[in-house]
């Protein structure tokens, strides 16, 4: 799809959502987001392997044509060894198009023992939530530059079919996207990306993250918060259930 089509691609954690998401993104992928915008907990680095297994049956139930990433969680790919015996964990329980790798600008081997053994491997740098203690726009400097611009070259190299760059400045973004052929996901990135992602909770306005990077197109929770006040009135006031709810 690089240079003929932007790719669009989503977070989904439930049957529901990737029901309505299959219909208009071209990669649906299961976030370890899931820990934070869904287990509220404090980062995505506790989040365990069963749990994302879980969420991922359960979105594989609506996918009909998009891809299905599943997003490695932290500590599932310390070694090629590790990162083998989890994937071979995961697809027995439901069977992923592909796998996510953030990078520690160290795991490539990993990432080419993996594409040699059929499985495909989507990288990721710039912000990598698993390896950085705090947020950070990444390509600021020239060190940091040079050393994105490697890191993708080399994700490139080691076979990976596309690369997500999470909150790189545009400038290195653009770059980066012109000197490597698969194609580049941004995500607070700018529009020099081949493709867009976002975690769907945020564009609805579910989670209540608000970073520069969302675009809210959505107010979800207000339109939620509207129903179950009404519900709440409906049955304090004895308007609900009436004949027609009960049998
Ligand atoms: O976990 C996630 O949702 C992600 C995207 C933000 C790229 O890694």
């Amino acid at each position: 799809m690089k240079n003929k089509k932007k790719i669009v691609c989503l977070t989904a954690y439930s049957k529901p959502i990737a029901n309505i998401l299959d219909q208009y993104c071209d990669v649906i992928l299961v976030g370890d987001s899931v820990a934070t915008a869904f287990y509220g907990m404090k980062s995505t680095k506790k989040i365990s392997i069963s749990t994302m297994i879980n969420h991922a049956v359960s979105v594989k139930k609506s996918i009909r044509k998009s891809l299905l990433v599943f997003d490695m969680p932290n500590n599932t790919y310390r070694n090629i060894k590790n990162a083998k015996e989890n994937i071979k964990k995961i697809n027995k329980q439901v069977k992923c198009d592909a796998f996510k790798i953030e990078s520690n600008g160290r795991n490539y081997k990993i990432i080419k023992e993996l594409v040699k053994s059929g499985i495909k491997v989507m990288g990721h740098i710039g912000y990598t939530p698993q390896f950085k203690k705090n947020f950070k726009i990444h390509g600021i400097k020239i060190n940091e530059e040079k050393k994105l611009l490697k890191d993708a070259k080399l994700i490139e190299q080691s076979g990976a079919f596309s690369i997500v760059l999470e909150c790189v400045a545009k400038k290195v973004a653009e770059k980066i996207t012109k000197s490597i052929k698969i194609p580049t996901i941004g995500i607070g990135s700018s529009n020099e990306c081949d493709g867009q992602i976002l975690v769907t909770d945020d564009l609805i306005g579910l989670s209540g993250f608000n970073p520069k990077f969302v675009k809210k197109y959505i107010n979800i929770k207000h339109k939620i918060s509207k129903a179950v006040r009404k519900f709440k009135i409906e049955v304090e006031n004895k308007k609900f259930p009436k004949k027609a709810n009960w049998y």
